[in-house]
């Protein structure tokens, strides 16, 4: 494919996703530029030779409806785009249908799409330590048969549903406990902006997506989901996402 550069739109909240994005990018051989979703006023422009990859994690079976909106700032004129979603070994359900109509309907001809699987950012022992080499390989093998790819090739097919399976909003969220020192690491770095700088424990839980950034990013470990909710979740994972699951592409 004739492509100059290619913009690689990520929101990860806790790293998996991005690992993706990088190792795809790795395979691509030409100039990336990144935009990162997360942030609330990223910015990219795009030329008329460059395309675009949406690497976005599945939350539900969906993709986080902020990491979309935010990526409509990205408007298309006809270029060449690929959806990407990245799960943690559960299954992906419409994730990848919803990225690739959204990329579609921000005027992006979407040319190929993939699912890759990373540690569940709730649960770290289900696909602990993926991508791993193996994943990495793959992903750089989908890069080079998307360059490898026609100008004019058709838009690509994708399953899932529509409608797409229903957002229900989460009971529980992550509280932070009295080992906090209220150094704000959290509150700079919720992409929701949920968490006050100065007062923690005062979480906005109606913007709260749980997308574990700052359970992750705590030097203190004080910020974790329930221990309840974390069981039954936990429990949930160890019946429905065991084994080792493979990367899916659509070329
Ligand atoms: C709120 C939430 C919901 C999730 N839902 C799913 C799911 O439906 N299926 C699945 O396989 N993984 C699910 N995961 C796991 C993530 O898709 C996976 O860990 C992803 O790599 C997280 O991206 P990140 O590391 O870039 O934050 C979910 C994670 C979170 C935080």
């Amino acid at each position: 494919m004739n492509i100059e550069k290619w913009i690689i739109a990520h929101f990860s909240p806790t790293g998996g996703t991005k690992k993706i994005a990088d190792a795809i990018a790795a395979g691509f051989h030409i100039p990336v530029a990144e935009l990162d979703l997360t942030e609330a006023d990223s910015a990219i422009s795009l030329g008329k030779n460059d395309a675009l990859m949406a690497v976005l994690p599945v939350y539900a079976g969906r993709v986080p409806q902020v990491s979309l909106e935010r990526l409509a700032a990205l408007k298309g004129n006809g270029q060449k785009a690929v959806a990407v979603v990245v799960y943690g070994n559960r299954e992906y359900e419409d994730a990848l249908l919803e990225t690739r109509d959204a990329l579609e309907a921000n005027g992006f001809r979407v040319v190929a799409a993939a699912a890759f699987i990373a540690e569940h950012s709730i649960v770290r022992s289900i696909a602990a330590g993926r991508p791993d080499p193996e994943d990495e390989a793959l992903c750089r093998q989908f890069a080079a048969e998307v360059m490898a790819k026609s100008d004019y090739a058709p838009p690509v097919q994708v399953p899932g549903n529509i409608p797409y399976k229903e957002l229900k909003p989460a009971v529980f969220h992550p509280a932070a406990n009295e080992n906090c020192v209220k150094c704000g690491t959290c509150a700079r770095q919720c992409p929701m902006g949920t968490i006050p700088l100065d007062a923690p424990s005062l979480t906005n839980n109606d913007l709260c997506i749980n997308c574990m950034r700052c359970v992750q990013v705590c030097p203190v470990s004080s910020r974790a989901l329930p221990d309840a909710f974390l069981n039954v979740v936990t429990q949930m994972l160890n019946e429905n996402a065991a084994g080792y699951k493979n990367p899916t592409v659509f070329l």
